[in-house]
């Protein structure tokens, strides 16, 4: 476990360093799970979008996309039973009359016990000077253990209580560790309520009495309210899907795991509509399909598994997760749920309007079932981030960071290099550089010695460096070295596009529905 916080926090470091990942605002320090995308981490996030929305949109002939707004009626909200139960829990200090998140109470107090951990460590280091082993101080000091120990057990009672939605006993866990307000300095609380994880704002033009709209928390509504539209305006015959990739926003609890976790994150969701009675063969399809999609990027198997629901959400009757082997652990990467109705039928319900297919074979109408694929952008770029990073020592004893991206996801696909900066090289480059770069991302790099250049190509992910060097210019060849294996070939200018293109081509072919 400490190993992977460890790689964690170095894939953390290195997205930043590279320009994959900053932290918001960061100038101001941060604003707390929102981030934003770096030159580098633009361009990853497009490259799975498009392996995403290929996948879906341009290799099924009966899935179509669209872009919904992220501002919609808030009647949506109260229909998709968002208003109702998309919670958390939240406390009120009766002699200060503040109000706080319970969760929140317990993490501050939780960092607390942890900066009491690294100012004993920094007392140790000085009481012991140059002889102070840190590692083996924080792994055997009694009071550390004591204090880790008191962060684990609070954790995983925070947690079992949550889910257990056991609101009485995360009250009692805020008495038990002795929580005080930070204003009124009592322990003076109240019963810990729900909290709606729905970030609200006002909008002018709507009457006084419902003013307040909510910032979307899934794309899908956005889909089921434009299904009647879709499905007219496309001529969609049952079975057909509709996609959408876009920003959701979710006030989350629990939001310290970087790109894992955040306030404002993108998904990439397709809701499938069906016959009724024939949502759980699709649902078996859409489940192996989607692993398929995973697996068609080279990641191995052992990283994926499902999580199949026990316990399905009132509306769905049968729900999967494929989970990923993130640093933090196996972990929740894409949705698959089997919604039956649910949805259509209750904007059906509270917007008074018709949501139903006639069907021409069956001679009938019907409110469709749904199968829903749900996926996080975000989480899938930090599967990829998290799979790619390698740290290697080479033959020679020096060592590389290397981020083995799958090479059609690479934010740049080639590096053009001149040897050295002078005899025509340069000139050479620049040329090769103006043909490429139409085919595909190119970067172009004169400065530094040729090794440093390579590195920096390794630590982006750029699968090809090519060299110009001084043979280039007596027979127009130029070395095309491949980034895993760091092997150099020469080959003829013109062959460059070709071996590339080659490289970066989907894997990915839908199974025939
Ligand atoms: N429409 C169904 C739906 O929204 P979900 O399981 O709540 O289902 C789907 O979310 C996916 O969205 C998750 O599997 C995850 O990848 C991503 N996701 C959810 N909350 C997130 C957050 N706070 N930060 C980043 N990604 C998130």
């Amino acid at each position: 476990m400490a190993n992977n916080e460890e790689l964690f926090k170095k894939i953390i470091s290195h997205a930043k360093e590279y320009g994959f990942v900053f932290s918001s605002s960061e100038i101001y320090d941060g604003l707390s799970a929102v981030y934003d995308y770096g030159q580098y981490g633009v361009e990853l996030k497009n490259n799975i979008k498009d392996y995403w929305w290929k996948a879906m949109v341009r290799y099924h002939e009966n899935i179509v996309g669209i872009d919904s707004a992220i501002f919609m009626h808030p009647t949506i909200w109260k229909a998709s039973g968002h208003v109702d139960a998309f919670n958390d829990p939240m406390i009120d200090n009766k002699d200060s009359k503040k109000r706080y998140r319970a969760d929140v109470l317990i993490e501050d107090h939780l960092a607390k016990i942890e900066d009491k951990i690294e100012k004993e460590v920094q007392k140790a280091a000085k009481r012991f000077g140059d002889s102070f082993n840190e590692e083996q101080y924080r792994t055997t000091s009694p009071k550390l253990l004591e204090y880790q120990q008191l962060i684990d057990d609070t954790k995983k009672r925070f947690f079992g209580s949550l889910e257990n939605n056991d609101l009485e006993d995360v009250k009692k866990l805020i008495e038990d560790l002795g929580i005080v307000c930070p204003v009124s300095g009592t322990r003076n609380w109240t019963e810990v309520r729900q909290f709606n994880l729905m970030f609200s704002t006002q909008m002018g033009s709507l009457s006084e009495d419902t003013n307040l709209i909510y910032l979307r928390p899934e794309t899908a509504q956005g889909i089921f309210v434009n299904f009647l539209n879709v499905q007219k305006s496309g001529r969609m015959k049952v079975p057909f899907g509709i996609a959408q990739i876009g920003k959701a926003f979710r006030n989350e609890i629990v939001a310290r795991q970087f790109i894992f976790r955040m306030r404002e994150f993108e998904q990439m969701e397709m809701q499938f509509f069906v016959r009724p009675g024939e949502e759980l063969k699709w649902f078996e399809y859409w489940k192996q399909e989607r692993l398929r999609w995973h697996l068609s990027l080279g990641i191995p198997a052992t990283k994926y598994r499902f999580h199949d629901h026990e316990k399905l959400a009132h509306y769905a009757n049968a729900a999967t997760d494929i989970e990923f082997d993130f640093p933090i652990g196996f972990k929740e990467l894409e949705g698959i749920h089997s919604r039956t109705d649910f949805d259509l039928s209750s904007h059906q319900k509270y917007s008074g309007k018709k949501l139903q297919y006639f069907d021409p074979e069956l001679n009938e109408g019907y409110v469709p079932y749904v199968i829903e694929t749900s996926i996080g952008l975000d989480r899938t770029f930090l599967a990829v981030l998290s799979n790619s990073f390698t740290e290697e020592v080479l033959a020679d004893g020096s060592e590389r960071v290397v981020m083995k991206i799958p090479p059609i996801l690479a934010p740049i696909k080639a590096a053009v290099l001149p040897l050295v900066k002078k005899d025509g090289m340069p000139e050479k480059a620049r040329e090769i550089m103006d043909t490429l770069k139409y085919d595909y991302l190119c970067q172009y790099d004169e400065k530094d010695a040729i090794g440093r250049r390579y590195r920096r190509q390794d630590a982006i992910g750029t699968p090809y460096c090519i060299t110009v060097d001084t043979r280039t210019l007596e027979d127009n060849t130029v070395t095309i070295r491949e980034r895993d294996t760091m092997k150099q070939d020469r080959i003829a200018i013109h062959e460059i596009s070709g071996i590339i293109s080659a490289r970066i081509q989907t894997h990915y072919k839908p199974t025939p529905q």
